[in-house]
């Protein structure tokens, strides 16, 4: 098993965020993360990317506790987080070169992770530019790129295709397909088109809870549609 997700909870002050969160993920599965603004999905995936620590609950990747052994956790997965990579002033090509020796990579396996990963995101010119001059879709590429770096077997991409014009959406979509034959990948989107898409697995969070978890058309098949599932499991707006 790739993941193991047990009972995971947070609370921030009074608000609770995340409400005892469980499931398993397989490799070859593509999990959609849905659910409205403030449910509760990036809260989720920073504790299962070990960069928030859960108050209960235990996250497995490949049966390491990732509370307890993390760095060793966070080299089988990879992590795109909502909004924008740091190091503005770096260009992408400095920025991916500083993370993969983070990562322990020598200079030259660097060298090669970066290609890759930067012609998985399609950065293209974009990799000699200063990040801060980019636009915000190929910011989002170098995130991407960033997680893809070391080859993780998990990879958890928090809005992936968010700010990317319709061809590089397609493109992302068909990069998140070719990955996830041999992988596990779990993506949030607002997006229910591209869950159709792309996903094998829906699992649909509302105010922390999972209220849904089935394949996207067996839900679709259920509800009249994944749209209209989707607003009567999740019942209207919450507060943010
Ligand atoms: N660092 C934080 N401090 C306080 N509250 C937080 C923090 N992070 C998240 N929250 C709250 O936790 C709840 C869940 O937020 P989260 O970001 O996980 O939602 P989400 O499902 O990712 O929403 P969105 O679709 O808008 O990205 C929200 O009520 C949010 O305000
Ligand atoms: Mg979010």
């Amino acid at each position: 098993m790739l993941l193991q997700v047990e009972d995971l909870r947070k609370r921030f002050g009074r608000r609770v965020a995340v409400d005892g969160v469980s499931f398993s993920l397989d490799v070859g599965e593509i999990v959609g993360f849905l659910g409205p603004n403030g449910a509760g999905k990036t809260t989720t995936m920073r504790m299962i990317a070990g960069y928030l620590e859960p108050d209960d609950g235990r996250v497995r990747v490949f049966n390491i506790d990732v509370a307890q052994d993390r760095a060793r956790a966070q080299q089988r997965l990879g992590y795109l987080p909502e909004g924008a990579p740091l190091y503005g002033e770096m260009t992408p090509w400095t920025f991916l070169r500083f993370i993969a020796e983070t990562r322990g990579m020598s200079k030259d396996k660097a060298r090669v992770a970066v290609r890759r990963a930067a012609q998985d995101a399609s950065l293209g010119e974009a990799i000699e530019r200063p990040i801060e001059s980019l636009s915000k879709g190929y910011r989002r590429r170098v995130g991407l790129a960033a997680a893809l770096l070391h080859d993780p077997m998990l990879l958890i991409l928090d809005e992936p295709t968010d700010g990317l014009d319709p061809n590089q959406r397609t493109s992302v979509r068909d990069l998140i397909r070719r990955l996830g034959k041999e992988r596990g990948l779990i993506i949030s989107t607002h997006s229910l088109e591209e869950v159709e898409a792309v996903c094998t697995r829906a699992i649909i969070i509302n105010d922390g809870r999972i209220v849904a978890d089935a394949r996207p058309a067996e839900l679709a098949a259920r509800e009249g549609g994944l749209e209209a599932a989707f607003r009567t499991l999740t019942g209207g707006e919450k507060a943010a």
